[in-house]
Parts: structure tokens; C-alpha cells; sequence
């Protein structure tokens, strides 16, 4: 295949000039200095994308994916990141991911693994993952996929830079792909050598997704033997409240301020800006709610002035003191996420939680 042989020099500026001998491609081709090869997945083509802008300006809720797949939307949220993400502020986030990753490790020393990152974002999270199971002596395949290319390369990047790095680059393959098409996606890939354990990570995604859609979309893809690793983000009540709604709203409170600040109003409102209709709106409003039954961080803005928004080709009328969602990030308690689980035929193995209840990441087993 033509794109390992390209991946190959990543990162080995000296193949510069990449020898047919080499990787396998002409010189020109790809695979040059300066080049990344990319899988990008007909989902996050001009086409569907002005779909869903269309239906988010006619529902009135800015489809999830679309805060992300600017070039300025994904350093935007990079620096949302890096100053509010606990993973970079507290170890014990980390070691809830190294602990999940090293167990798996042991089970799996030796074995080849083929690795898929679903929404990696920034990839800090499936470098943890991937160097654990390196260090278990695991043959490792990885691949990223995600709605955003320059989050989907960082993540390719993180895994294959450094030297050594986690895993060799002619076997990283980032791909560009809304995961609504998820299954399209795995079905398209290369098989893997026989005896290949396939790795699933899904972390930070389910705060973004409709519970019943991302479950749904996740179950349909596990085959047996494939091993699901879930993080969520926790609605950080006491022992034993997790039932007492009021308990969690006020856990939620707490933590509203890791949304309720400058640099995610920032980010939330470049999709505006993106569509041309930035100054039409007025500030980020941010507050509790529910979605599909889980505790939701909600963000919102109104429209201050009406217009007609072209999308597309097709004009489209917002009203002034119109309401625009932008936003949410689901809350769950682990028996809430649970519970979601057991309706699509899954069920939480082992999880590790942060000491503050702020997050948790999960072996996910299909139910017998
Ligand atoms: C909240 S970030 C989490 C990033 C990272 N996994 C972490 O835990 O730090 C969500 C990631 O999922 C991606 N994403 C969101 N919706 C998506 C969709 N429908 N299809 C593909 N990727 C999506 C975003 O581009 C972003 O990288």
C-alpha cells in the first residue's frame, strides 16, 4: 500500500528525497519533507459539512463536530486544552490512564495490537496507551481518527516523534473522519496480520455525543476479542450520592468553571465566525441541564441581530433573541454510564478513577 511506504519517512528528514528503495514511491510523490499522508473520509468533505451547518442553523443547535474542524477551531481547543484539561494540571489524571494502559499491557505482552483512537484530539492520552503497551513488548499499529485533520496528524505525530518513538511511522495512519460513519471506516482499513488484538480508545468523547447515538455507534463496530478502553467525565459527587440529583447538580456546579471561562467562549464562538455571523451573536452563556437523561455543562448564545445567513447557496433566516446551542459536555455518574452501557449490550470491566471523581476510564466488555 502506498501509504506505508510514504509514512515511512516521517520524521527521517535524512530520507529526504525518498528513494524508491526506501519507501517504495517516486521521488515527488509523496512522502517528501514536509508532507503528511492523510485518509480523509468523504464525512468531513465540503459536501456533508454544509449539510450539518445547514441543519445547525435550522435547529438552532450547532452540530458538536463543528467546533472542531477549522484549522483555528482546533488551536483554539488545543488551548482550551492545554489551560483547562486536569490531564495537564494533575498527575492523578495521568495515572489513571497509565494504570488502565498497564494493565492491559500484562495481558497482552508480545502480542501484536493494532490501536484506533477515536476523537484522539491532541493524542496525549493514546501516547500514554501506546507506550505502555510498548513497553509490554507489543508489535503496535495506531490509528487515529478524527474530525479534525490537524488534531488527527497531532495525534499521528505524538506517537511516531522522539527517538525512538512509540510506534514505528510506516505503521501510523492518521484518518480524517466524522465518527457518525465509524463502521464505513473500520470496514475500509487494511485488515490486520492474523492474531492482531484491535484496541479501541474512546476518551473524552462521550461528554460530546447524544448517550444513545455514541453507544450505538461504538457497540456496532466491536467484534469479539476487540477490547474497548472508555473515559468519561464524571459528575464528581461524594460516595454514595450519586443517586441525589441535587447532590450532582451542585457537583456540577463545581466544576462549571473548567467551561465557564474566556478561552472556551473563544473557542464555542468561532464556528460563528467561520460561518460569517460572529458579530450577530452575543456572548457565551454557560449553565447546567440534561441530555438524553445524563447531566449536562450547557453552552448557548442569542442572535442580538437577525439576518440571512447564505449556507451553501441556500439563504436561511435567524431572528434577533433567537437561541443558538452551541454546546454541551455530559456529566455522567458511573452508574449512570452504566446503565447507558447495559442498554447497548455493554458492560464497565475494571475503571480507574482521579482521586477528586473529576474523571474515570473503563475496560468496556460486550455483555454475555
Ligand atoms: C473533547 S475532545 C477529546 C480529545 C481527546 N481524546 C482527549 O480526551 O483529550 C473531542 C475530540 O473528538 C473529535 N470529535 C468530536 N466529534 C467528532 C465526530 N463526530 N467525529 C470525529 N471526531 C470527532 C474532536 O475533533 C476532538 O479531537
Amino acid at each position: 500500500m502506498k501509504w506505508r511506504g510514504c509514512a515511512g519517512c516521517w520524521g527521517r528528514w535524512e530520507l529526504w528525497g525518498c528513494r524508491v528503495e526506501d519507501c517504495g514511491l517516486e521521488y515527488g510523490e509523496v512522502g517528501v519533507k514536509g508532507l503528511r499522508c492523510v485518509w480523509v473520509h468523504e464525512s468531513l468533505r465540503a459536501e456533508a459539512l454544509g449539510r450539518l451547518r445547514r441543519e445547525s442553523v435550522v435547529s438552532g443547535r450547532v452540530d458538536h463536530m463543528l467546533h472542531y474542524v477549522s484549522t483555528r477551531q482546533a488551536q483554539l481547543w488545543m488551548e482550551v486544552h492545554r489551560k483547562h484539561a486536569p490531564l495537564f494540571e494533575d498527575a492523578a489524571f495521568g495515572r489513571i490512564f497509565q494504570d488502565c494502559a498497564r494493565e492491559l499491557g500484562g495481558e497482552l505482552v508480545g502480542r501484536a495490537v493494532h490501536v484506533l483512537g477515536l476523537g484522539a484530539g491532541g493524542g496525549a492520552k493514546e501516547a500514554i496507551v501506546l507506550g505502555q503497551l510498548k513497553a509490554a513488548g507489543c508489535e503496535l499499529r495506531y490509528t487515529p481518527v478524527d474530525a479534525s485533520m490537524e488534531l488527527a496528524i497531532g495525534s499521528a505525530e505524538a506517537a511516531f516523534a522522539g527517538e525512538p518513538g512509540l510506534v514505528e511511522p510506516e505503521r501510523v495512519q492518521p484518518v480524517v473522519a466524522d465518527l457518525r460513519a465509524l463502521q464505513a471506516v473500520v470496514d475500509a482499513l487494511d485488515a490486520e496480520e492474523p492474531g492482531t488484538v484491535r484496541v479501541y480508545t474512546a476518551f473524552g468523547l462521550a461528554p460530546n455525543f447524544e448517550p444513545e447515538e455514541f453507544f450505538g455507534l461504538i457497540r456496532a463496530v466491536l467484534r469479539p476479542g476487540d477490547v474497548l478502553l472508555l473515559s468519561a467525565n464524571l459528575a464528581p459527587v461524594a460516595c454514595g450520592e450519586e443517586g441525589e440529583p441535587e447532590a450532582v447538580r451542585v457537583a456540577c456546579e463545581r466544576i462549571l468553571p473548567q467551561y465557564a471561562n474566556a478561552e472556551t467562549g473563544e473557542w464555542l464562538r468561532q464556528v460563528l465566525v467561520d460561518w460569517g455571523c460572529g458579530e450577530w451573536a452575543g456572548p457565551v452563556e454557560f449553565g447546567l441541564g440534561a441530555v438524553g437523561g445524563v447531566p449536562a455543562v450547557r453552552a448557548r448564545c442569542r442572535w442580538e441581530r437577525g439576518g440571512e445567513l447564505v449556507v451553501e447557496g441556500v439563504p436561511l433566516r435567524v431572528d434577533a433573541g433567537g437561541v443558538v446551542e452551541l454546546f454541551f459536555s455530559l456529566r455522567y455518574t458511573p452508574g449512570l454510564l452504566a446503565a447507558v452501557l447495559g442498554r447497548h449490550g455493554m458492560e464497565l470491566g475494571r475503571g480507574f478513577i482521579a482521586p477528586n471523581g473529576e474523571e474515570g476510564v473503563w475496560r468496556v466488555r460486550v455483555a454475555r
